[in-house]
């Protein structure tokens, strides 16, 4: 693209971005290269690929376009959402401070806490996200400020702006795990964060069928992550660079249908007398609301629900729905329940996790883009057992 063309818009950029016809072939989708190796013509002399850990062309497609959603310069795909987590905290060292807000995914949690603490990181947690709770973490220490927002699973949203800026005060850089938002609802890059994170298992998949993670940034800071992703080896295969590419494709339009169909259960869950409270940036009474309508173009399809009944509810709840599959994970076109406290945010410990208020009575929907009357009827007959 010269500098006066201007930038194709989201979904243009989804179907077209590191997606032209194949060059040895004219095929129009971009094939799945399911080869370990290429043939040099000469040592050293080949058209750009050696080694499939190195280079694939159906995954160099994939970051090609991963990195146009995100408008960053360089995209990089990995075998996770947590190899990619790895990959961004691997250009630390020990002795380094990474600040975390509490809420997050429990892997992560894990990761940092069972993995990178006994390798020499110190990780500081903030319960209070907000950029006055950032700065009381940050140190002069700090080298990586660490958020997802909305958060997993309380669905905070947290100003990316402001906590870049006290990062960058700090002379530390600002990642974002943008799993629960997408590209196509929040742009981090674009409002001063310096890398990007996902689980391309959830939203950017689409389908349940891919697991994949994924780091978008600047060209310059991703070049040790581009060495870790080689020199590690945490990357997809190729038939998985190529779902994800597939998934990729409608990722707006799914998007769309998710939020309308989150926003209209949401409200209707505000109503219903066996919830207690409802957590869905989409609210006008959710605390992070008008935060969320500056940096997002929608408000996402989690929402989080507290049971009146506590953690009993919960349990009588979980099993009785039929559309909303009880399982892991998010993100997909077919709805999802779970029970983060004994599912995704096992590996807290209780005590931690209760006091951050992922308690027994807290159930996360991953709300699909089944019709939506279907939906509110599942949620409809599932509370009803619950008195
Ligand atoms: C917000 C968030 N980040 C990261 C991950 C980890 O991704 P993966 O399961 O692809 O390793 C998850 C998984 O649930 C998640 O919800």
């Amino acid at each position: 693209m010269t500098p006066d063309t201007p930038r194709p818009g989201f979904s243009t950029r989804a179907i077209h971005a590191g997606q032209d016809a194949d060059p040895a072939t004219g095929a129009t989708v971009v094939p799945i290269y399911a080869t370990s190796t290429y043939t040099q013509e000469a040592p050293g002399k080949h058209k750009g690929y050696e080694y499939s850990r190195s280079g694939n062309p159906t995954r160099a497609a994939l970051e090609t376009c991963l990195a146009a959603l995100e408008e960053g310069e360089r995209g990089l795909a990995f075998a996770s959402g947590l190899a990619a987590t790895t990959a961004v905290l691997s250009t630390l060292k020990p002795g380094d401070e990474v600040a975390a807000a509490s809420d997050l995914y429990g892997g992560t949690y894990r990761l940092l806490e069972r993995v990178f603490k006994p390798w020499g990181l110190v990780v500081r947690y903030t319960d209070d996200p907000s950029p006055a709770g950032f700065a009381r973490v940050v140190t002069p220490a700090t080298k990586l400020a660490w958020i997802e927002t909305p958060t997993n699973p309380l669905l905070q949203i947290l100003d990316i702006a402001a906590i870049t800026a006290i990062a960058h005060k700090a002379g530390a850089l600002l990642a974002v795990d943008n799993t629960f938002a997408s590209p196509y609802l929040q742009q981090p890059l674009k409002l001063g964060a310096d890398l990007v994170v996902h689980s391309t298992t959830k939203y950017l998949g689409g389908h349940s069928d891919v697991v994949g993670g994924a780091v978008i940034g600047a060209g310059e800071l991703l070049k040790p992550i581009a060495f870790y992703q080689n020199a590690a080896g945490g990357v997809p295969g190729p038939f998985d660079a190529y779902l994800t590419l597939r998934g990729l494709k409608t990722l707006a339009v799914r998007m769309d249908r998710h939020c309308a169909n989150a926003r209209r259960l949401a409200a209707w869950l505000t109503e219903q007398p066996q919830v207690e409270r409802v957590f869905y940036p989409g609210l006008p009474s959710h605390p992070g609301h008008e935060l969320a309508m500056r940096q997002m173009r929608d408000f996402g399809g989690m929402i989080s629900m507290r049971m009146m009944g506590g953690g009993e509810a919960a349990r009588r709840f979980l099993p009785r729905t039929r559309l909303f599959s009880l399982a892991e994970s998010l993100g997909g076109v077919e709805s999802l329940v779970c029970h983060p406290a004994t599912m995704t945010h096992a590996s807290i410990p209780a005590e931690l996790r209760q006091a951050r208020g992922v308690d027994d009575g807290l159930i996360r929907l991953s709300v699909g883009i089944e019709d939506a009357d279907d939906l509110q009827e599942d949620l409809r007959q599932a509370l009803a057992s619950c008195g």
